[in-house]
C-alpha cells in the first residue's frame, strides 16, 4: 500500500472513484473499454482498501458499493426479482486456495465446487411463466435493467416455449451470458470494415452493442448465443448447482459442456490449468473460471455480501500483454476521410507474434490514457483482433525527462485541410473528399473490391500506381484506361493488362444493388444497398428521394438518410454519377429483378443447402430477397424452410428433420415465384 497521508487518501479515493465510474460508464453504456479488466481490478481493489482505512469517508455511491450500469435510453426497465450481483474476482492462485480454506473453514462439513468456464459477453436474466419466455431484461445497474425481451427472442439458442412437458417450474428465472461466437464477431467486423464503420473491439462489446440496438431483425442478423448458468426460484428441482443445470438443460436451454464437480482443492487447480490453455479452442470467448459451491443449501447457509455471494469466486485469465515503448503517434485517412490515430511501438512478442502497432481508437481514447511519445505502455491482445494500449506506466513516467503529450492532429496528415468533428461522434474528419489522395484511392479501392464491382486483375497497389502516374481520380477513369496505358505500369504484361479491360467490362452488368454498394457512400453497406435498390429501383428514383421517403424504408434511419441526402447534394459526386451513367453500369433493378420484385416470401427464413439444377446459389439467394424473403446461413427452430437442392448434407437434414422445417425442392420453390 502506497504511504500517504490522510489528506492524500482522501482525495486519492475521489479520484479513483471518479476514475472508476468513467471506465464503468465507457465499459457498459459505450461498449468502448478504455482500460483492460485487470488495471480496472487493480483500481477498484485500491480503492477497496482505501475505503476500509476510512470508513469516515463511506459514500453508497462509490463503484465499491454498486455494479457498473449498461442502462441506456429507449429501452423499459424492469425491477429484478432477485438483485443481479457480480462476483469476486482475482487472478491468483492463491487466493483461489484462500477462497477454497475460508469455504472449509466456515461450512465445517465435506462440500463440492462446480467449476464452469466465465463467459464473456453480457448477463441476462431470463422470467418464465408457465413454460414460456416472458420477459429479458440486462444487469443494468443489478437492481433493475433493460427490458430486451424481443431482441432476446431472436437468439436461436434462447427457447420461447420449454421442453419436457410439465417437468419445468411453472415460474422461475434463469440467467446466462449472451455472447456472439468469435465466428459472427469475424464476419460483422469484415462486413463493417467495408462500410468503413468503427471496428466492434472484442465479442463482448459487440454482443452487448447487438442487444442495446433498437431493431431486432439486426439483431437476428448478428448471429448471437447464449449460455445459461445459473437457475433461481422456489422449490428448485435439486439440491445442487449442477443438478440445477442438468435440468435446465432438458427444458431446453443451452448449458456449457464443461462444468465440472470437483471434491477437493487438487482437481479444482487441474481444471483452471486445463482451461487456461484449452479455451482458445472454444467458439466463444472466456475470461476466467466460475467456482460455486455445490450445494443449494451450503450456499444459502454462506450467504452475499454487499455485491456479490460468499459461495463463488471468480478467477480471471491474464490476458495476454506485454510492456513497451510508444515512440510515435501516426494518423491514417480512411476512405471516408475518417483519421484513426495508431501507435508506433518498439517491437515486442505478443503471443506469438511480433507487435509494432496498436490502434489508439480516437483522440477521447488518447486523452483518456493522457498519452505521452515515450511512455512505456502495456499492449494486450486478449480478445482482440487488433492489438491495443490498455494502460500507460505512470511510475515509468516520473523517471524519463521531458516527454511530450501525444496531441491530435488538426490538419489532415495528407492534404492540409483543417479537421473536423460531426456531432456526436468520436472521430475527426477531412472534409476534403475531393482531392485528398487517401481517400480518392480508399473509394477507388473499395469500387474494385470482391463485393463491389468485382474488377479481377487489380488491388490498392495497381490502383495506387494508376493514381501516382495521373492515369485516375474517380471511380468512373478506370473506365478510360486504354490497353496501351495500363501495361505501360512496372510489371504489367499486355496479358494482364487485357485482363483487368475484360473484367472492367464485364463489371457493366454487375447489378444495381453492388453498384449503389460500390459508390461507397457512407453507412451504406451491402445489406442497405440491396435494401435501397429494392425499394427507389433506380438510381434517379433515389438521387430524387426526400428525408421522409428515406427513412419510410425499413432498416434506413435518421443516419444513414442524412448521408444518402449528403452523398448527392455534392456537386462532385453529382458529376461521377453522370459518368457513371454514360460509362454503362447498371444505375436500376434488371428487367428480370423487376418482374420478379413481390412480397411472396415477406417475413420467411430460408435456408439454401445443396446442389442446383436450374440456378446458381446466388441467384436463388437475390429471387428471396428480391421477393421480400430472407436467406439466412443456419438452421434453427426459426427457418421458415429450405430450399433443398441435390447432396444436402446429413446432419442439415437431420436437424431439419428434429425440427420440423419441411424441404422445398427447387421445382416447388420456383413455382412459388410464379403465381
Ligand atoms: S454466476 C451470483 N457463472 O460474470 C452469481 N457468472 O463477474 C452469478 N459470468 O455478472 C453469476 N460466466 O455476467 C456466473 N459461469 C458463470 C459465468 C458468469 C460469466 C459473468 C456474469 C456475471 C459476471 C460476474
Amino acid at each position: 500500500m502506497m504511504d500517504l497521508f490522510g489528506q492524500e487518501e482522501e482525495s486519492r479515493i475521489l479520484e479513483l472513484r471518479k476514475l472508476l465510474d468513467e471506465y464503468n460508464h465507457m465499459y457498459y453504456v459505450q461498449n468502448r473499454p478504455v482500460v483492460s479488466d485487470f488495471e480496472f481490478d487493480r483500481l477498484m481493489r485500491e480503492l477497496q482498501d482505501l475505503e476500509a482505512r476510512h470508513p469516515e469517508l463511506a459514500d453508497p455511491n462509490s463503484p465499491t458499493q454498486h455494479v457498473g450500469s449498461d442502462l441506456e435510453k429507449g429501452f423499459r426497465q424492469a425491477v429484478h426479482q432477485y438483485p443481479m450481483l457480480s462476483l469476486d474476482n482475482t487472478y491468483s492462485q492463491e487466493e483461489v486456495q484462500d477462497f477454497f480454506h475460508r469455504v472449509e473453514g466456515l461450512l465445517n462439513e465435506p462440500f463440492e465446487i462446480c467449476c464452469e468456464l466465465k463467459f464473456d459477453g453480457l448477463s441476462i436474466s431470463l422470467v418464465y411463466h408457465e413454460g414460456k419466455l416472458v420477459q429479458a431484461v440486462t444487469r443494468g445497474d443489478g437492481v433493475k435493467g433493460d427490458v430486451v425481451t424481443e431482441n432476446v427472442r431472436t437468439i436461436a439458442s434462447i427457447p420461447h416455449t420449454l421442453k419436457g412437458g410439465s417437468g419445468y417450474l411453472d415460474d422461475f428465472e434463469i440467467r446466462g451470458e449472451v455472447l456472439m461466437p468469435w465466428a459472427s464477431f469475424d464476419e460483422l467486423n469484415r462486413q463493417r470494415e467495408l462500410s468503413e464503420e468503427p471496428l466492434f473491439a472484442n465479442p463482448r462489446n459487440a454482443a452487448s452493442g447487438t442487444l442495446k440496438q433498437q431493431n431486432p431483425r439486426i439483431v437476428a442478423e448478428r448471429k448471437l448465443d447464449s449460455y445459461l448458468y445459473y437457475l433461481l426460484g422456489e422449490d428448485l428441482p435439486g439440491n445442487s448447482h449442477y443438478e440445477n443445470m442438468q435440468a435446465a438443460k432438458s427444458w431446453g436451454f443451452q448449458i456449457s459442456e464443461h462444468m465440472k464437480v470437483c471434491r477437493s482443492l487438487q482437481e479444482v487447480m487441474d481444471y483452471i490449468n486445463y482451461w487456461d490453455e484449452e479455451r482458445r479452442n472454444l467458439p466463444v470467448a472466456t475470461d476466467g473460471i466460475v467456482l460455486k459451491v455445490n450445494s443449494i443449501r451450503q450456499q444459502k447457509n454462506l450467504g452475499y455480501k454487499a455485491k456479490s455471494p460468499r459461495w463463488a469466486i471468480a478467477y480471471k485469465f491474464q490476458a495476454e500483454k506485454a510492456l513497451t515503448k510508444l515512440e510515435s503517434v501516426s494518423f491514417q485517412v480512411g476512405r471516408t476521410g475518417a483519421v484513426t490515430p495508431v501507435a508506433n511501438l518498439a517491437p515486442v512478442q505478443l503471443s506469438g507474434t511480433v507487435v509494432k502497432r496498436a490502434t489508439l481508437n480516437n483522440a477521447n481514447f488518447i486523452e483518456s490514457l493522457d498519452l505521452h511519445i515515450g511512455d512505456m505502455v502495456s499492449v494486450e491482445k486478449g480478445g482482440e483482433i487488433i492489438p491495443k494500449i490498455t494502460a500507460v506506466d505512470l511510475d515509468a513516467r516520473k523517471g524519463a525527462q521531458n516527454l511530450q503529450p501525444v496531441r491530435f492532429i488538426d490538419r489532415c496528415p495528407e492534404c492540409g485541410t483543417p479537421l473536423v468533428r460531426y456531432e456526436g461522434e468520436a472521430a475527426f474528419y477531412c472534409p476534403n473528399s475531393a482531392t485528398c489522395p487517401p481517400q480518392i484511392k480508399g473509394r477507388i479501392e473499395h469500387f474494385i473490391s470482391r463485393k463491389a464491382m468485382n474488377i479481377d486483375g487489380l488491388g490498392p497497389e495497381t490502383v495506387d500506381a494508376f493514381y501516382q502516374q495521373g492515369m485516375i481520380n474517380e471511380i468512373t477513369d478506370l473506365y478510360s484506361l486504354s490497353e496501351l496505358e495500363i501495361s505501360s505500369l512496372d510489371r504489367m504484361g499486355t496479358k494482364s493488362a487485357q485482363n483487368i479491360l475484360k473484367s472492367l467490362d464485364e463489371s457493366r452488368k454487375v447489378p444495381f444493388e453492388r453498384v449503389l454498394f460500390a459508390l461507397g457512400i457512407r453507412f451504406v453497406g451491402e445489406t442497405v444497398a440491396k435494401i435501397l435498390a429494392r425499394a427507389f429501383k433506380s438510381l434517379d428514383a433515389l438521387e430524387n428521394a426526400t428525408y421522409d421517403e428515406l427513412i419510410a424504408v425499413d432498416e434506413v434511419g435518421d443516419k444513414i438518410a442524412r448521408s444518402i441526402l449528403e452523398y448527392f447534394q455534392s456537386p462532385a459526386n453529382r458529376i461521377i454519377l453522370e459518368r457513371v451513367r454514360q460509362v454503362g453500369l447498371q444505375t436500376r433493378l434488371s428487367e428480370v429483378q423487376m418482374a420478379s420484385l413481390s412480397d411472396r416470401l415477406q417475413g420467411k427464413s430460408i435456408v439454401i443447402s445443396g446442389v442446383f439444377m436450374h440456378h446458381s446459389r446466388d441467384e436463388y439467394k437475390s429471387m428471396i430477397e428480391s421477393n421480400g424473403g430472407k436467406n439466412v446461413g443456419s438452421i434453427s427452430a426459426k427457418t421458415s424452410f429450405i430450399l433443398a437442392g441435390d447432396n444436402m448434407g446429413p446432419s442439415k437434414k437431420e436437424k431439419a428433420n428434429k425440427l420440423g422445417i419441411p424441404l422445398v425442392s427447387e421445382e416447388e420453390f420456383l413455382k412459388m415465384l410464379e403465381n
